[in-house]
């Protein structure tokens, strides 16, 4: 008999081929994510669960898991899943490292760029038929070149965001709990700063840090009253590292330029207010969006479950 794998969501044929020859799948493709009953019932049945960020694994889903003996994250995140708990029933939990880091950096940059220029307001007012002839003040925008960046997690994204950095001749610092090797930091010209500094010097402002008990609201009133009123802030890592009631009154009352953000605190839905906002640009959580990368991840997301199912520890175990 063939382990039993569970896959939550829609999945990409490039980790389905992986899977077929070795697992019997079970495959939710409705398009409609599984309620918490369901993920139990998924649970209780399956050798191995390959779950989205947006799937709440907690210790109840676990605990029926009687047979599963890996929960494999289609994510680099993974504060969806109790790791803990699942280590305590011996359960693998994996996620998807150094797969997805340089297309979201790409999306960050996009981010940075359409902020920074005003491209998707310009976009819509051309669409409109408002385009009458060059004018010397129609959209103005901030220059990037030159400017000071701040990263906040200067993981591989963080990095790889810095790298991109390099051709835009900025400044760059970054801030987290523990400094790089100087070698990164020489290679990348990065400069390690305190986090209020961080935010009181820079120009744009860029998450890149796991979501923990640490950097729960990081971002609130205080945070944004003490940036640059010309600074524009970016969150692709996740929504509730952001205050975003007081990230919009922050926009609102012009105490920072702008903000950009493909993660929402309490994703999918969207604080009221924030999607009538012009100078917030707002996108669907598409951080890892590109056709290579999802295969990418998916084709790891497989080799963790077959991994796990040989009684290996799994290439990309958190646990
Ligand atoms: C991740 O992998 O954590 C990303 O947010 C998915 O786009």
């Amino acid at each position: 008999m063939k382990p039993i794998v569970s896959i939550t969501n829609v999945f990409p044929e490039a980790g389905l081929e992986v899977l077929r020859p070795h697992c019997e799948l079970r495959l939710n493709d409705s398009g409609l994510p599984p309620n918490h009953e369901k993920l139990k019932l998924m649970a209780e049945v399956s050798n191995a669960m390959i779950t989205y960020l947006s799937d709440k694994i907690d210790a109840n889903v676990i605990d029926v898991g009687k047979n599963l003996k890996v929960i494999s994250n289609y994510a680099a995140g993974f504060n969806n899943v109790d790791y803990n708990h699942a280590a305590g029933k011996k359960i693998w939990v994996t996620n998807t490292p150094g797969v997805l880091h340089e297309t979201t950096a790409d999306l960050t940059w996009a981010m940075m760029l359409a902020s920074a220029r005003c491209i998707v307001p310009a976009d819509r007012f051309t669409r409109e038929g408002k385009f009458c002839g060059w004018e010397a003040k129609l959209f103005l925008g901030h220059d990037i070149y030159g400017k000071t960046l701040g990263i906040i997690g200067c993981g591989e994204i963080g990095q790889a965001v810095a790298r991109r950095a390099l051709g835009f001749g900025m400044r760059v610092l970054y801030y987290q709990r523990t400094p790089l090797d100087k070698s990164i930091e020489r290679s990348l010209n990065l400069k390690y700063v305190s986090f209020k500094e961080l935010i009181k010097q820079s120009d744009f402002i860029t998450l890149h840090l796991p979501l923990n008990d640490d950097s729960r609201y990081l971002f609130g009133h205080n945070e944004f009253r003490s940036m640059k009123t010309t600074a524009v802030f970016i969150n692709a890592a996740r929504g509730k590292i952001v205050d975003d009631a007081a990230l919009l009154e922050a926009v609102k009352n012009k105490e920072i330029a702008s903000a950009a953000l493909d993660v929402y605190e309490n994703e999918p839905e969207i604080v009221e207010g924030l999607l009538s906002e012009e100078n917030i640009l707002i996108l669907p959580h598409i951080g890892s969006a590109s056709y290579e990368t999802r295969d990418r991840m998916a084709v790891l997301v497989a080799n963790n479950v077959l991994d796990a199912l040989d009684g290996k520890k799994p290439r990309s175990a958190v646990n």
